[in-house]
């Protein structure tokens, strides 16, 4: 029996990067990943449903679409997240610190509401994992409102578990700092910045380490790295 037999997981972000890396290696693991994107996903044949976290409707219409397929929702990885326009505080661009917050905070919070309605109705065990970052846990140079965001969805996850725990048995609410190094490098040959943020990874990692997400041939990701 694999790990994740049975388990229906609706991952958002799930057409690119880490969120298709992470419905690969569950599909390995025997779950059914849903992708809930924008856009359709790279590879992997997945069922997939066009859908905008930070649109209401859109993730009702995500749940309804999932559990009229499979009955139930078991894992969210609420993952779908976009990047700011760095730059120092005096030159912050407001248009896309609005949108930054919209999609990797607001659409969080959004996606969590509608699917755990979901899973509340269930009464069954499941899971919620939502994606922070290294910059939501340690200060960067100019980087504003993607550390508030994902600062935002590391602290989103202590109310989580404080109102969850008892409404789903064994709930799960993490909040996964990730890191990726360069693409096609390993995190040894990576630039300084990187190298800097890294280094800080020991103070600010809640687990204290770096971990792997592997392919589905067992291939090794080199571009993605994981803070758990
Ligand atoms: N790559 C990194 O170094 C890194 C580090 C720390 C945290 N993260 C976080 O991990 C997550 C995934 O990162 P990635 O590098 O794989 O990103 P990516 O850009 O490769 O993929 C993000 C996916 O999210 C989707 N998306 C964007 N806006 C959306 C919306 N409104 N609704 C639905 N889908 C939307 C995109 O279409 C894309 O497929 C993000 O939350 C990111 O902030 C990434």
């Amino acid at each position: 029996m694999a790990l994740l037999d049975e388990k229906v997981a609706i991952i958002t972000g799930g057409a690119n990067g880490i969120g298709l890396a992470i419905a690969q290696k569950f599909a390995a693991e025997g779950a059914t990943p849903i992708i809930a994107d924008m856009k359709a996903p790279a590879e992997g044949n997945f069922f997939f449903v066009e859908t905008n976290v930070t649109q209401p409707a859109s993730l009702t219409n995500l749940v309804d679409q999932v559990v009229a397929k499979y009955g139930h929702i078991d894992v969210l990885v609420a993952n779908a997240g976009i990047t700011e326009h760095k730059g120092p505080v005096s030159q912050l661009d407001e248009e896309n610190w609005n949108a930054v917050i919209n999609v990797d905070l607001n659409g969080v919070v959004l996606t969590n509401k509608y699917v755990v309605a979901q899973m509340e109705k269930q009464g069954t065990p499941a899971s919620v994992i939502n994606t922070s970052s290294i910059l939501g846990v340690v200060g960067a140079a100019n980087s504003q409102a993607y550390s508030a965001a994902k600062a935002g969805v590391a602290n989103v996850a202590l109310f989580l578990a404080s109102n969850l725990s008892t409404a789903l048995t064994g709930a799960v609410i993490n909040a996964d700092g990730g890191y990726t190094a360069q693409k096609g490098k390993s995190w040894r040959d990576v630039d300084s910045h990187q190298l800097f943020l890294i280094k800080k990874v020991p103070q600010g990692a809640p687990l204290n380490r770096f971990g792997w997400l592997e392919s589905t041939n067992g291939t090794r990701l080199n571009h993605l790295m994981a803070l758990l």
